[in-house]
C-alpha cells in the first residue's frame, strides 16, 4: 500500500470515529462518569500525576476529547508548563473549550489535528498522555510512532486504556455489563446506539497488554510498566523513550 492510499484509509476511518464522537460530544462527560460509577475521574487524575508530578515542561494530550484529561494534567504541572491537547473531532474540542475557559483560562492549548500527522517538530514534549484515544484509531503502530517522533528522548508517554480483568468471576459480571447494560443506557442517553455498541467490541478487540507492550517496544518506547486498576477494568501503561 502507498503512503497515499494509507493516509485516505486513515482519513475515512478518522471521519468515521470523528462523526460519532461528534454526535455524542454533548453527552460524553455525563456518561463517562455514570457509566464508570465516577471512577473515570480516578483512572485520570492517577494518569495524570504519573507524569506532571509539580515539575516544569511542555506536555501533550492526545485524543484530548472534552479534555478531563488535559486538565488533570496542567493541576499537577508547574507554573510555566506548557499543555497541548489535540484532537480531530471539534465538537468534543468545543467542549473541551468550554470547561477550560472556565476552570483555567490560557492554561492549556487546544489544536484540531490527528493523532498519526502531529502538527509539531521532533523532540519537543517531556511527556504525552493519551486516554481511551489509542483504542480508536485504526493503526495504533502509526499513531505510537508520531507519538514517539514528538517525544523528547527520557520523556514519557502515558497511555490509559481500557482493558478486559483478569478475575474470571468479576470478568463475567463486568462482560454482562459491558455487552448488555453499557450499550442500552449509553445508547438511550446518548441518542446513539450504534456508538453505545461499538464501545464494547472496541474494547475486547484493543491489544492485551503484553501485545501492547510489544508495540510500544517496537516503535522505540522501553521501560514500559502497566498498571491495571479497579479490577483490571482499565490499564495505565506508562513508557519511556
Ligand atoms: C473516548 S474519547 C477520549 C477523550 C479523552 N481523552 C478522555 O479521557 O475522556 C476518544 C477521543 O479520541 C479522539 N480520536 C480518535 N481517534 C483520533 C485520531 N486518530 N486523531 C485524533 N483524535 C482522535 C476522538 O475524537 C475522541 O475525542
Amino acid at each position: 500500500m502507498r503512503v497515499d492510499d494509507v493516509g485516505q484509509k486513515m482519513t475515512k476511518m478518522g471521519t468515521s470515529v470523528s462523526s460519532m464522537f461528534s454526535s455524542i460530544a454533548f453527552r460524553y462527560d455525563f456518561l463517562n462518569a455514570l457509566l464508570s460509577f465516577g471512577r473515570d475521574r480516578y483512572w485520570r487524575q492517577f494518569t495524570a500525576s504519573s507524569i506532571a508530578g509539580e515539575f516544569e515542561g511542555a506536555f501533550l494530550d492526545v485524543a484530548t476529547g472534552t479534555g478531563d484529561l488535559a486538565v488533570e494534567v496542567a493541576r499537577r504541572s508547574g507554573e510555566k508548563s506548557s499543555i497541548i491537547g489535540i484532537d480531530f473531532c471539534q465538537n468534543m474540542l468545543d467542549k473541551a473549550r468550554d470547561k477550560m475557559t472556565k476552570a483555567m483560562p490560557g492554561k492549556v492549548e487546544l489544536i484540531c489535528a490527528q493523532a498519526e500527522f502531529l502538527p509539531f517538530c521532533d523532540n519537543i514534549f517531556d511527556g504525552i498522555t493519551v486516554g481511551f484515544g489509542l483504542r480508536n484509531m485504526p493503526d495504533i503502530e502509526r499513531a505510537l510512532k508520531e507519538i514517539v517522533r514528538v517525544l523528547k528522548g527520557g520523556g514519557r508517554l502515558i497511555c490509559l486504556e481500557f482493558s478486559l480483568p483478569e478475575n474470571k468471576i468479576f470478568g463475567r459480571i463486568y462482560s454482562i455489563y459491558l455487552s448488555r447494560i453499557l450499550p442500552f443506557l449509553g445508547g438511550i442517553i446518548s441518542g446513539n446506539r450504534e456508538a453505545y455498541a461499538y464501545l464494547p467490541r472496541s474494547i475486547s478487540e484493543f491489544p492485551p497488554s503484553s501485545r501492547l507492550k510489544e508495540l510500544m517496544e517496537r516503535t522505540g518506547l522501553r521501560d514500559v510498566e502497566a498498571y491495571p486498576l479497579t479490577f483490571g477494568v482499565v490499564t495505565v501503561h506508562i513508557a519511556t523513550k
